[in-house]
């Protein structure tokens, strides 16, 4: 069988936990292929509402194995906590989760380092999550880094002294704040010793070779998707760079990510909302700072899942989703949230930029840097709520319409639909 791919084709936070959970019973495994917990992955069922950060969305189906590949770091403090969330709410993950030997830890100084680089950035800051992605990716990339293997390893401890010592030398060197030296509030040694506390609390997880388990997987004939974190326009190399995240977002990244060929990827779904959304700095082309963005991050409960600040809200952008397509090598397109504009009188649809020229496609790399005025096509509101329904057939006209001018405004099936938070309040069309 071959690996299946879900991933986000705008800035994030598509919903690709939701749609990652919906479609777990069709599959055996569910693997995050890189990434780390500056994701957040919302999941609601049975009244209630569950957020992910370093754990694979399929947690919650107990017959299915979930897979923290090689290409994750994970930070064992955070792991530990949402560990202890799952037990809270029934779940085992001591029983269908496996992690990757190869996984880099991120250190409680990779946060410093995060927290000192980030003010020393000023207005040009990233908006980073300041969860120690940057400096973790950095220290792999560096060979430096440490490995979740490694907590085996007998000179673990002093291996981490010795990091820890060359990351207070950088550190030092920016003369930080009181306030940039705490970690969620708490001094540096409490939450050293809360990281540590968090590496006990995992050694019941079953650390794995993973590219061996998932390779011998897939000849077995298990049927495994791989699920995305972040989004393709804050792909290291494609995205709005240097506004992006330290890794491979897009589908390439679940090769190196999960110890994959290319020859063994399969569908791969495209993730996006029926408008847009950015947390952070950076470009965003089709922005509303007025009312109706103010409308969109109502109505849509716009607000990060990680760090709950309010996100940027838009238009979809097709000049955006085009690029993220063609990235991706998307089969199967996966609308979210349609149901956030059901009372808006008409829709707005980014089909090009003006820059000068008509630009249809994403820019290269120079245009991105100027101003970018999008071309807005209006296409009438549905004007009906939408959360209640589950089959196609029985959608409104207006709607399809909809649907139909995504469809062939990137030429693709959108497969799957979702109107609403909750694990029923999703559309399959799937053929
Ligand atoms: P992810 O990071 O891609 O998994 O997405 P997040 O979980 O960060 O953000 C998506 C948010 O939208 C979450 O609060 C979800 O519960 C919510 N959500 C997902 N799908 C829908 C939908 O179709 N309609 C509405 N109204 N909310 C949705
Ligand atoms: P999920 O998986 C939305 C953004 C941050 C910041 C930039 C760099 O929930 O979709 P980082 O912490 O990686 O150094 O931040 O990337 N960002 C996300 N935005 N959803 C996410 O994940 C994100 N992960 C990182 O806001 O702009
Ligand atoms: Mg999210």
């Amino acid at each position: 069988m071959k690996v299946d791919v879900l991933l986000g084709l705008q800035w994030g936070d598509e919903g690709k936990g939701k749609i990652t959970d919906v479609l777990t019973p069709e599959y055996d495994i569910i693997a995050r292929f890189q990434g780390g917990p500056n994701a957040g992955h919302t999941l609601e069922f049975n009244g209630m509402k569950h957020v992910l950060h370093t754990i694979p969305s399929g947690i919650f189906h107990p017959d299915k194995v979930n897979v923290i590949g090689n290409g994750v770091i994970i930070d064992p403090r955070i792991l530990a906590r949402e560990i202890a969330g799952l037990r809270e709410r029934g779940a085992n993950p001591e029983k269908n989760l496996l992690i990757s030997k190869r996984a880099h830890l991120i250190l409680p100084t990779h946060r410093l380092i995060d927290n000192v680089t980030e003010a020393s950035k000023g207005k040009s800051k990233i908006g980073s999550t300041l969860k120690g992605i940057g400096p973790a990716y950095t220290d792999k990339v560096a060979r430096n880094g440490l490995r979740i293997g490694d907590i085996l390893l007998p000179d673990f401890r002093s291996r981490y002294e010795s990091l820890r010592k060359d990351h207070f030398r950088l550190i030092n060197s920016f003369n930080p704040t009181e306030d940039s030296l705490l970690i969620e509030g708490m001094s540096f040694d409490e939450y050293e010793k809360r990281w540590f506390e968090g590496l006990d609390y995992i050694s019941d997880i079953q650390l794995i070779d993973s590219e061996i388990y998932i390779n011998q997987s897939i000849k077995a004939g298990k049927r495994i998707l791989a699920e995305g974190a972040q989004g393709t326009m804050l792909d290291i190399d494609f995205g709005t760079y240097p506004f992006v995240t330290s890794s491979s977002t897009i589908s390439a990244g679940v090769c190196s990510g999960l110890g994959i060929s290319p020859g063994s990827v399969g569908k791969v779904y495209g993730v996006f909302k029926a408008y847009c959304t950015r947390v952070g700095s950076g470009p965003f082309p089709t922005e509303l700072l007025d009312e109706t963005g103010g409308k969109l991050r109502e109505n849509g409960k716009e607000f990060g899942s990680t760090t709950g600040r309010p996100r940027r809200c838009g238009w979809i952008d097709l000049p955006a989703l085009h690029y993220s397509v063609m990235l991706n090598g998307v089969t199967d397109l996966v609308m979210m949230k349609s149901d956030v504009m059901d009372d808006f009188d008409f829709i707005g649809v980014c089909t090009q930029y003006r820059v000068g020229e008509d630009l249809y496609d994403f820019p290269g790399y120079e245009t991105l840097n100027q101003a970018i005025d999008p071309v807005i096509h209006q296409i009438p509101g549905w004007k009906s709520p939408l959360h209640n329904f589950t089959a196609w057939d029985e959608l409104p006209e207006s709607f399809k319409q909809y649907v139909r001018y995504i469809e062939k405004a990137l030429n693709l099936p959108i497969s799957v639909i979702s109107v609403g938070p909750g694990r029923n309040q999703t559309i399959v069309r799937l053929v």
